[in-house]
């Protein structure tokens, strides 16, 4: 399989005219790349444009957010039938900045059935808090985050992205042996699902992860600049 590296970028750029550019930006070095399957996910405004762009390009594109239901009268929510009209093929539920809002393992059950009903992958976001970290609460956490948001869901076709809330954003990211004996844990309980790591990732860090296992990863700020075309093409180089 290839190796995944999904971007998230949140509520970036402010222009329509920068988000080509960066799409632009990506998918030149995206032509290259043998061994790695790219994602990208922009705000939904900017779905329509980077759809168009994203044809003959070996960029995929998906979603930060869907609505459970289809259609109907639920202002303001995006409905998978939609993002699936825009040829969008993957869909990060469960983030921690959404979880953060009020988002509920309940809530990210119903969402990741439906995106499942109309074909799109899930990117299962999970992640244990700092204080959760600290009273040795990890694998209990996203042992309960998994089993709640995959409940009635039998054999997904979804990944899941290990992203600890404490090293996101925040320049701290998870030291890759610790973040191997999740990854360990989580490979034993869901032998199935690619598992990316997500969380302060940058040029530095990104071919670590990879060397402790994980199949991909889910990148935030630094999926907004240059050093992201570097983290593909240094992944893309691994062996194996
Ligand atoms: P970060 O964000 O790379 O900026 O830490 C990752 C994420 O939230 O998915």
């Amino acid at each position: 399989m290839k190796k995944v590296i999904v971007a998230n970028w949140k509520m970036n750029p402010l222009s329509q005219k920068q988000a080509k550019d960066l799409f632009n930006f990506t998918k030149k070095v995206a032509k290259n790349l043998k061994n790695v399957q790219v994602v990208i996910c922009p705000p939904f405004l900017y779905l329509p444009l980077l759809s168009k762009l994203a044809k003959n390009s070996k960029i995929k594109l998906g979603a930060q957010n869907c609505f459970w239901e289809e259609k109907g009268a639920f202002t303001g929510e995006i409905s998978p039938a939609m993002l699936k009209d825009l040829k969008v093929k993957y869909v990060i539920l469960g983030h921690s900045e959404r979880r953060k809002l009020g988002e509920t393992d309940e809530m990210i059950n119903k969402k990741l059935k439906t995106a499942l009903q109309f074909k799109l992958t899930p990117i299962l976001c999970i992640g244990e808090k700092e204080k959760e970290k600290k009273e040795g609460k990890t694998f209990e956490v996203l042992e309960t985050q998994c089993t709640l948001a995959l409940n009635g869901i039998f054999q997904p076709n979804l990944m899941l992205a290990y992203e600890p809330v404490w090293a996101i954003g925040t320049q701290n990211p998870c030291p890759p042996e610790i973040a191997k004996k999740v990854l360990e844990f989580l490979k034993k309980k869901f032998p199935h699902p690619p598992i990316l790591y997500g969380g302060s990732v940058n040029v530095k860090n990104a071919i670590s992860y990879f060397n402790v296992g994980f199949d991909g990863l889910l990148v935030g700020g630094a999926s907004l600049s240059f050093e992201f075309g570097e983290i593909l093409k240094m992944v893309d180089k691994i062996k194996k």
